[in-house]
């Protein structure tokens, strides 16, 4: 079986035999020339404020977790409809304390299974992996790439613990039924919302809908920190486990330098004695002050930012419409914001192939990366095999599906010359 992605909705068929249209060829309308134009899948400017908020955790002689961080955090948490939020190194590091978190607090064994999508950054299914579970893939859909809940049931078993959804690109899965399945199955949720952030679904914010939602700050994510990532949640029980889990396992009684502030007596010697007890095996996975400055200045043009990539995918989904018969072009789902952190693609005909149209743009500064492939990598045959014939839809987007860039630092100049450089690459040879 394969799939095929034509105008209006995807189409899953068996007959291959049908002609298929004449082979794409390039043509070279706008030459690769040697000045190449750079268009990138991220930018980042540092703003005046950014550079005020770093100069203050410099003069502070502070670098540790302190008062930039915890306001970073609160802002955060309370965006994303959540009471707490707590600062880690990376997205990564991030999911990887959520699911041990969750896993010491419910009591799950190694080898339970986690429902991960079949299309996402293999770091979703990596801290699956390193946590001792076993991620069992959903197909994801084909409008939108984010996991498919039609398919999730068929791969419940009893040693599914868990769900994973992943707001590809900043576009919220279908969350209420997904959420509908968590509570049928008693499944706990953890959103990779690596991608996405102030997005909102059906009037709610990603990151309000699961158990614990894990966030990135990396290069070119919604909020550059430069490296970063963030959990948050609503039950203070699992905040706990989790900023344990960060600093090496430690004794939460004692995690940051002020932990121990205006405590006296035997109050004080109990958070002394705690500093270095070590309770549970943990990680180093702490941040800075310098990179919590830099999310709080972003986060001052958090609005200005999204409006930005709002006003780039406009142009660009105008200025690709022609191409409808040959390009699937992004979507948001009904009810849903798409905060499009990068703007997906997916080729439609099979005669079109994907290494010719990225090496076209490419070739002219336009950078691309692969839409999140995850079961074709290598790493992932050798533990799974080749297991495309069960993920008709992943399989397809692994063949045809990439992403340019869609992102503040792009001028309506720069989305003209992505869609001209498109154009041209489909134009008639003859
Ligand atoms: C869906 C998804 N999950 C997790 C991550 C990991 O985040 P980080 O790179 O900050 O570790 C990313 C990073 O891009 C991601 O896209």
């Amino acid at each position: 079986m394969s799939v095929c992605f034509v105008v209006d909705q995807p189409v899953i068929f068996g007959d291959l035999s049908a002609p298929q249209p004449k082979k794409h060829s390039l043509t070279a309308a706008i030459p690769a020339s040697p000045v190449r134009r750079q268009i990138g899948v991220g930018g980042f400017r540092t703003s005046a404020r950014a550079k005020e908020l770093v100069n203050q955790v410099l003069d502070s002689n502070r670098l540790t977790a302190g008062p930039m961080m915890s306001r970073f955090e609160a802002e955060i948490a309370s965006l994303h409809g959540c009471r707490f939020g707590l600062m880690c190194n990376s997205g990564t590091s991030a999911l990887q304390i959520a699911l041990a978190a969750l896993k010491e607090s419910c009591g799950w064994s190694d080898g339970d299974e986690i429902l991960v999508p079949a299309v996402t950054f293999v770091a979703t299914a990596n801290v699956v992996v390193y946590n001792g579970l076993k991620p069992v893939f959903v197909d994801v859909d084909p409008l939108y790439y984010t996991l498919d809940p039609a398919r999730l049931e068929e791969r419940i078993t009893p040693r599914t613990r868990a769900i994973m959804p992943v707001h590809i690109g900043c576009l919220p899965c279908d969350m209420d039924p997904i959420l509908d399945i968590a509570r049928a199955h008693h499944l706990r949720v953890v959103e990779d919302s690596a991608e996405a952030m102030f997005a909102r679904y059906n009037g709610r914010t990603v990151g309000s809908f699961g158990d614990i939602a894990c966030f990135s700050t990396y290069a070119a994510h919604m909020i550059t920190t430069g490296v970063g990532g963030l959990c948050t949640t609503n039950d203070a029980d699992l905040l706990v486990l989790m900023k344990s889990l960060m600093n090496h396992g430690r004794d939460s009684i004692y995690i940051r330098m002020d932990d121990d502030e205006g405590r006296s007596g035997d109050d004080l010697f109990r958070i002394v004695d705690g500093r270095f007890s070590f309770v549970r095996m943990g990680h180093s996975f702490r941040c800075t002050e310098l990179e919590a400055a830099l999310g709080l200045a972003e986060l001052d043009d958090r609005q200005a930012h999204w409006d930005c990539r709002q006003r780039i995918a406009s142009r660009l989904l105008a200025g690709l419409a022609s191409l409808e018969g040959r390009l699937q072009l992004p979507r948001a789902r009904p009810g849903s914001d798409h905060g499009y952190m990068f703007f997906p693609l997916v080729l439609r005909r099979d005669s079109d192939r994907r290494a010719d149209v990225i090496r076209y743009l490419e070739e002219r500064g336009v950078e691309t990366r692969y839409l999140l492939p995850l079961i074709n990598q290598p790493a992932y045959r050798e533990m799974f095999g080749n297991i495309d014939d069960q993920y008709p839809v992943a399989a397809r987007l692994n063949e045809c599906a990439f992403y340019v860039g869609c992102h503040p630092e792009m001028t309506d100049a720069d989305a003209d010359y992505v869609i001209n450089c498109l154009q041209s690459c489909f134009a008639p040879t003859n």
